[in-house]
């Protein structure tokens, strides 16, 4: 039986997280994205359905990992054609794929689907709001790819490092803001479950073996304005936020977005058989991850 794992998306935030997690694991992993990076083992454009079949055909992978998305808003607003067609038909194709090649199919969603209720936490049937393009994609995605069988679709709130200079992640953004004391506006009306993606990975790959199958939230156990987010991350990381303003997210421009995004993780943890991490664990992870990354910087810049 095949029994690696081919990720799609490997060059984006999370999916070099999972492609490293599985290559520290000795698991067989094939990164799949359009550009080359070090994650990334085979470039094709997964859009270009006759390459994602030859990709399949040729690495005939036990379980195919979708971490390719458009998840910029404005850009999906722009282009609701181009945010369909990776968002949800990308995993319609998939799901097809799994039915002729017998591979798992996980999806990677979102938790962008809430609005209106604060730092609530919501399960996997409560009611959603389908406020723009990323999620009325995403949640398309979600239920095609629920038309394979055994398909496992995870929602979640991902934090984390993607190395990309001219694409920073929510949380370098704010590292960077904060360590040149630039003034930020910290939303204290934006709720989320905000995990970081490599406990966020570890997760995931702890659970694989189980096979579970179905929607699942996969994220940290409490709901954290943005602004507690990172109040705490600067009090860890011994920067100073006193240039930073409150503010509220129903004031940024452009297309309406969903602002109570907890997710209830008790079948996660059930799953799991233990509790999902708390905020104060995703800052310690991407703490340790900083300093990581800092430190090579360091030790490259002085060889
Ligand atoms: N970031 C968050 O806050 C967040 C929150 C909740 C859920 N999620 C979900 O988590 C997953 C991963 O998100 P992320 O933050 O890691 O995203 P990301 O850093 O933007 O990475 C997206 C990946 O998708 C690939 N991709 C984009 N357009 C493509 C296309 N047309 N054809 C093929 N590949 C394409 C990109 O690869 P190339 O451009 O190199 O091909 C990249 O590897 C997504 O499903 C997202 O919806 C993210």
């Amino acid at each position: 039986m095949a029994t690696g794992v081919l990720i799609l998306g490997a060059s984006g935030m999370l999916g070099q997280a999972l492609t490293r997690a599985c290559r520290k694991r000795g698991i067989d992993a094939v990164g799949v994205a359009r550009r080359a990076h070090p994650m990334v083992d085979l470039t094709i454009d997964s859009l270009d359905d006759a390459a994602l079949t030859q990709a399949i055909e040729q690495t005939r992978p036990g379980v195919v990992i979708n971490a390719a998305a458009l998840v910029n808003l404005t850009a999906c607003e722009a282009d609701p054609g181009g945010a369909y067609r990776i968002n949800a038909r990308l995993p319609a194709l998939l799901a097809n794929l799994s039915r002729e090649h017998g591979f798992q199919l996980v999806q990677i969603s979102t938790d962008h689907f809430y609005a209106g209720d604060g730092a609530a936490l919501h399960d996997e049937i409560a009611p959603v709001q389908l406020l723009n393009e990323y999620a009325r994609t995403k949640f398309a995605g979600e239920a095609f790819a629920l038309t394979a069988p055994g398909a496992w679709v995870l929602r979640t709130n991902l934090v984390g490092f993607r190395a990309e200079p001219a694409q920073p992640t929510f949380v370098e953004w704010a590292l960077d803001g904060l360590t040149r004391r630039q003034p930020m506006t910290l939303f204290s009306d934006y709720f989320t479950s905000s995990i970081a993606v490599r406990l966020f990975a570890d997760l995931l790959l702890d659970a694989l073996p189980q096979r579970p199958s179905g929607l699942l939230n996969l994220a940290s156990r409490e709901a954290a304005s943005k602004q507690t987010f990172i109040e705490l991350l600067a009090h860890v990381a011994g920067l100073d936020a006193g240039a930073c303003s409150i503010g509220s997210v129903a004031a940024l421009p452009g297309a309406r977005r969903a602002d109570s995004l907890g997710l209830d993780v008790r079948r996660a943890e059930t799953l799991l058989g233990r509790a999902m991490p708390a905020l104060s664990d995703t800052i310690a992870a991407l703490m340790s991850e900083y300093n990581e990354r800092k430190s090579c910087v360091t030790t490259a810049s002085s060889t």
